[in-house]
């Protein structure tokens, strides 16, 4: 086996928005998003966002990479074959977490040009409404993104980054939750989460079939050894 799971690191952020895009076929996925599609500018801002978000709790934000150690030095995306990113929230939230959140929600740093500000809202305000719904104030762990490198499907990325995040929640006793697209859920499922709610954008913006739609799913904190 030449797969490696191991902490993603800064360096690997442009990797990892690289492998994003690939992952979810990006021109389709997102075209209602970004109307030019993905320019220089969209991408310096989407990895700027991660790396700040990133730097102000690192304690919350856990980002994991899986790496083909058979891959060569020049690899367009330098070894990357799937990326994780896992928001731990380890305690329940206070009156002044969620006055920061909802300050932050509306301020939000202005989008470069090319962005569909309403329909980035639109998600958004989906995403966020969705965690509402699952998990409202609770502690739990929530994976934010998961994405393999297409020519890697179906090998055993996913579930590496599922043992990972998921034996972190067990050792903490947290439940998890998750917005699947419907390629994730069968995988989701195999690893022990249940369908809560259909999640599905807002019908005239995305379309009634967005590829971005799909399913609210939850699973229990287990004893620390079972997945
Ligand atoms: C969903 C995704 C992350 C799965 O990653 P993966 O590395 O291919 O997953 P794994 O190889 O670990 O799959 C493990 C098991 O999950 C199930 N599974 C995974 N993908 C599946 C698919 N497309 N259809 C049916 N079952 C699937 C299977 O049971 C599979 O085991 P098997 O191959 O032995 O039958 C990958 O398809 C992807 O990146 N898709 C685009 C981005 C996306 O939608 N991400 C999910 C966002 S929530």
């Amino acid at each position: 086996m030449t797969f490696q799971l191991l902490p993603l690191e800064e360096s690997d952020v442009p990797n990892m928005m690289n492998l994003i895009w690939e992952a979810h076929n990006g021109e389709e996925r997102f075209k209602v998003l970004y109307t030019n599609g993905r320019t220089p500018e969209i991408r310096a801002h989407q990895i700027k966002q991660i790396l700040d978000e990133w730097r102000e709790h690192p304690e919350r934000h856990k980002y994991m990479k899986v790496i083909d150690t058979a891959l060569p030095d020049d690899d367009p995306l330098g070894k990357l074959v799937g990326t994780s990113h896992w928001d731990f929230r380890a305690h329940e939230r206070t009156a002044a977490d969620l006055a920061e959140q909802e300050k932050k929600r509306a301020n939000p740093a202005p989008p470069p040009p090319g962005v569909n500000v309403e329909a980035g809202k639109a998600v958004r305000k989906s995403i966020n409404d969705a965690r509402e719904m699952l998990a409202g104030s609770k502690a739990h762990v929530y994976l934010v993104g998961l994405s393999t490198r297409p020519s890697y499907h179906r090998k055993g990325v996913g579930s590496l980054h599922l043992r990972w995040g998921l034996g972190e929640a067990d050792r903490l006793g947290l439940p998890s939750y998750l917005s699947a697209t419907h390629m994730g859920v069968p995988l989701y499922k195999k690893h022990g989460f249940e369908t809560v709610a259909p999640f599905k954008l807002d019908p005239e913006m995305f379309g009634e079939d967005s590829p971005l739609n799909g399913e609210c799913m939850y699973r229990p904190a287990r004893p620390a050894t079972a997945t």
